[in-house]
């Protein structure tokens, strides 16, 4: 971001983004589904990227979004490999596929010695996250994980309410929001199937609400985990009107819960629903020895929250509460792309690194290991 000359000169703290256009990032984008719209969306929006190959599984389908986005300039591919195999000057590709083939595809890409956007949730399970760290660091090229809430000015607010010492030493977060009824099936069934999902709400939106929160305390190890899934409205007919044999096909998770011992003698509550006869699973809460921060239940996504974020202290023997003021969420999708795209051109790090996330994957993978074996595990990630 630079300063502009002339009437921006006056404002002194609005800068104006100025980019390059001379120098064209080289874009390919693998998986043509619905969350491809947002990244083409903010893609075609700067000056200096060129999207020159888009590939889908699904015949016809990259083209159709090609003529759709009119892009006809790019080259269309069948598969994540055939895209890599033919493209040799690729300066990164966002990977939009559904959840099982996140690993694959950022291990082909990686190991091309291309840059790469990935969506969320970074994998299915911690030890593929491994593997594309694993490739990461042969390639020394960008891993970037899609979390957008992370360019959200209310949520980096977390993290600077924990950073300034006012919570004193956290030692509890406890995670809200969640679903009452919202299986994500209006867009097929990728979500909702073992084969492509994987994982369920604890892949989906879980994995945000543990960013918010694990972001915010420095995302600590974590050491053991009791996990407890179900999907009792995933595998009930009557939930899908229309649609009976959705339940049939439904194979992930739509509610989760779990206790999580963290390094720093800190532990996580955390429950997550696509579904439940609540309206939500209530408010996030980080709990320190001099305050305590109460978020508005959120589903994170988009980065915004409909109350402000109150601040619990005591003073002397008066209990006291003041709130945090909300700020505009910001162009999220933009950004998190933008932040790819600059990090290309100028050298820079992943926005979202795959080190913290790994800690992410880590725990949703440690909530499913302890359901299946109903009991508390220990979990340990390799060292890459
Ligand atoms: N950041 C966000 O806000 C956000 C929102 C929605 C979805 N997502 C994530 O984006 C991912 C995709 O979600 P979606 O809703 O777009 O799913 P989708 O099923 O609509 O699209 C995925 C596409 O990938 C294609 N595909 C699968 N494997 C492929 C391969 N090896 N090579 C080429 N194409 C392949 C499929 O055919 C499909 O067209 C998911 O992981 C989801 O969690 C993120």
């Amino acid at each position: 971001m630079a300063k502009v000359a002339g009437l921006d000169a006056f404002k002194e703290n609005q800068e104006v983004e100025v980019i390059d256009a001379s120098k064209k990032v080289k874009i390919g984008i693998i998986g043509t589904g619905w969350i491809a719209e947002s990244h083409i969306s903010q893609y075609l929006r700067m000056p200096d990227v060129e999207i020159v190959a888009l590939a889908d599984i699904v015949p016809g389908k990259a083209e159709a979004f090609a003529k759709r986005f009119e892009i006809e300039g790019a080259r269309i591919y069948d598969s994540d490999e055939a895209l890599i195999a033919a493209e040799k000057d690729l300066d990164g590709v966002s990977i939009c596929t559904y959840n099982t083939q996140h690993a694959p595809c950022a291990i082909h890409a990686l190991e091309a010695g291309i840059n790469v956007m990935l969506e969320k949730p970074f994998t299915v399970t911690l030890d593929e996250a491994i593997e594309v760290m694993k490739a990461e660091k042969k390639s020394g090229k960008i891993l970037t994980i899609g979390f957008q809430p992370r360019m959200s000015e209310n949520m980096q607010m977390i993290k600077k309410i924990v950073d300034s010492g006012e919570l004193g030493k956290v030692y509890y977060i406890q995670a809200g929001g969640g679903r009452r009824r919202g299986i994500p099936t209006p867009f097929g069934t990728t979500f909702i199937e073992k084969e492509t999902g994987g994982l369920g709400a604890l892949g989906d939106i879980g994995c945000y609400s543990l960013d918010m929160l694990l972001g915010a305390v420095g995302y600590p190890k974590p050491l053991t985990a009791t996990g407890y899934v179900s999907d009792y409205f995933g595998k009930d007919p009557a939930y899908y009107p229309g649609h009976p044999e959705y339940a049939e096909k439904f194979g992930v998770d739509d509610f989760a819960a779990g206790f999580v011992r963290l390094e720093g003698d800190i532990v996580l509550d955390f429950r997550i629903s696509w579904a439940m006869h609540m309206n939500t699973c209530g408010d996030a809460l980080i709990l320190g020895t001099k305050g305590g921060l109460r978020i508005p239940s959120t589903e994170c996504w988009n980065g915004e929250f409909d109350r402000p974020l109150i601040i619990y202290k005591t003073l002397g023997d008066q209990t006291i509460e003041y709130s945090v003021p909300l700020k505009p969420a910001g162009d999220l999708f933009y950004n998190k792309l933008r932040s790819f795209v600059d990090a290309i051109k100028n050298g820079g790090k992943a926005t979202v690194p795959s080190s913290e996330i790994v800690i992410n994957q880590a725990i949703l993978d440690g909530l499913v290991r302890s359901a299946k074996e109903g009991k508390e595990i220990e979990i340990v990630i390799p060292e890459v």
